[in-house]
Order: C-alpha cells, then structure tokens, then sequence
C-alpha cells in the first residue's frame, strides 16, 4: 500500500458506474449501447437523461467489461452502479426492447431493469465484489446480493432487509448536503434547492421506524450526498459538507438518548476552530 492511500487512512473508495439510465456520455461515445440510432451530444447540463442502454448480450458484456476495469482500480468490496433515474421511455418507445422483454419471460421495463441489474449482480458476485445501487433497483425485484442506498425514503431500506439484503441510509430529508443550509437563499451560494440546516441533520434518528430488530443488521450506516452541480469548486463543496458532516458522524455514532443539539452546538466550537486552522471553507454557525 503506498502512503497516502485512501485504505492507509481507513477510507474504502466505492466507484459508481451509472447504468442503465444517467448514460447519456457513453451512448453519444458508443451510439450501439444505445436505444435510439440517432447520434447524441453529451449532457452539457444535469438533470435526468432519456437516454438509456439497451439490453442487448453485447452490452451487458461491454458494461461488465466496464467493471472489470474499475475492479482493477478499486479494491474494495463494493461496487456501485447506479440503477437510478432511468426513465423508461425510450424502453417503452423501443419495438427491439419490447421484443428483448418478450424473449427474457419478463413482465415489463422495470423488470427489464431489473434483469440488467442483476447480470452485473452476478458478474460481480463471481468476481467476490459486492453490487450496490439506489433503492430504484427494488423495483421489478431485487437481484440476490445488491446492497441497497434508500435515497428516496427510508422505507426502500426497510423493503431491502425485509427481502435479506442489505441497505445504506442516504434519504434526501436528512443527507442531501446539496440543500440549502438557510432558508435566507440570498445571502447563500446558489444551490439545487431543499432546506437541510444543521439542526435538521442532527434531529434525525436514523433506524428506519417500523423495521422489525432482528433486521437492524442490514442497515450498513449512513451516507451523505454531494452532488456538485452548484459547487464550482472545493471551498464551496467545503461550505455545503462542513459543518453538517460533522452532525451526521454523530448521528451515526450515536444511542439516541446521548444526542443533544445545545451539547454538539457547544462543542462543535472545538471542532470549528480545527477545521479553521486546516483551513476548510465551513458554514459559520448562525447566531443563537
Ligand atoms: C439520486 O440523487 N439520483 C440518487
């Protein structure tokens, strides 16, 4: 391990391949993965893409071909690859998809997905690697050994460990650090929207209500979400994850009964300071 590496410092890198929606780059690059023959520019600008893969044996190879890759570059044991945000209109449009849904038995576009996913499931299971994606891949059926990251509601969690598989908890609510941090957006750096102040990340308690305890065991823990559209560069990815994280890192260590906001708030002044002298851009605390 060379010094300085993520693993030296404790931090397991998880790369995500996006599929098989948010593809817009590599069909404008490979117009054969594609759904439509009609060349594609790549996305100049976010939001969600139509443009999807198709199902075709050449493209689950290629995309596995893919993973093979990043398997080289990333040791860890999970893999990420998206599933989320594919609209399924250049599916349902599709007569060839149509046909490739009829030929594998199944139900419908989400089931599509589904199968999709759960060749990369297979692949990477044989390669002892762990798949995750966004709770999306619940629908049309799990594959087998996917990790779920519920983004949209907790409840995408606990459907995951009702089915034996595991779940990270990324809900918008609470770990969207995209979202402004004062509802007084004009004295604040633009951002995608939302409202997530510090006190808010803090309230929550993370355990999804409602998941019996025996299932506890398939909630892995939490993440928090950078998107960087708004955030032209790192001192502003600073001020949105800082100091927010530092409340997430206590509400994932934390027995609820030892939480206590006017506690964290007096001593995340320390933590402030520390991050001042390391020179990271935080969002000063509002006034009291
Ligand atoms: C997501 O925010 N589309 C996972």
């Amino acid at each position: 391990m060379a010094e300085g590496d993520a693993a030296d410092r404790f931090i397991t890198v998880i790369p995500e391949i996006e599929m098989p929606g948010h593809s817009q780059a590599v069909v404008s690059a490979y117009p054969e993965l594609g759904v439509t023959t009609e060349p594609v520019e790549p996305r100049r600008n976010w939001g969600v893409s139509p443009y999807l893969l198709n199902a075709r044996p050449e493209t689950i190879a290629f995309m596995q071909n893919v993973l093979a890759e990043v398997l080289e570059l990333f040791p860890g044991p999970w893999i990420h690859i998206g599933g989320d945000e594919a609209v399924k209109t250049q599916w349902r449009a599709s007569a060839e998809i149509q046909a490739r849904i009829k030929e594998l038995g199944l139900k419908d576009e989400d089931a599509l997905q589904s199968w999709f996913i759960q060749q990369m499931d297979t692949y990477l299971t044989s390669k002892k690697r762990r798949l995750i994606g966004w709770d999306e891949i619940l629908e049309g059926g799990l594959a087998e050994n996917a990790t779920v990251m519920a983004w949209r509601g907790v409840n995408h969690a606990v459907s995951a460990a009702r089915e034996g598989n595991d779940a990270v908890l990324t809900p918008t609510s609470h770990t969207y650090f995209d979202y402004y941090q004062s509802k007084d957006t004009v004295r604040e750096p633009l951002a995608i929207g939302g409202f997530l102040p510090l006190d808010r990340v803090y309230s929550w308690e993370p355990m999804p209500p409602g998941l019996e305890p025996a299932l506890e065991k398939h909630i892995l823990g939490v993440q928090a979400q950078l998107w960087t559209e708004y955030m032209p560069n790192p001192k502003a990815v600073e001020y949105m994850a800082y100091p927010r994280l530092t409340a997430l890192a206590e509400v994932a260590w934390s027995a609820p009964a030892r939480k206590d906001f006017d506690d964290f708030r007096t001593r995340l002044a320390t933590h402030l300071e520390r991050l001042r002298i390391l020179d990271v851009a935080f969002r000063p605390l509002d006034p009291k």
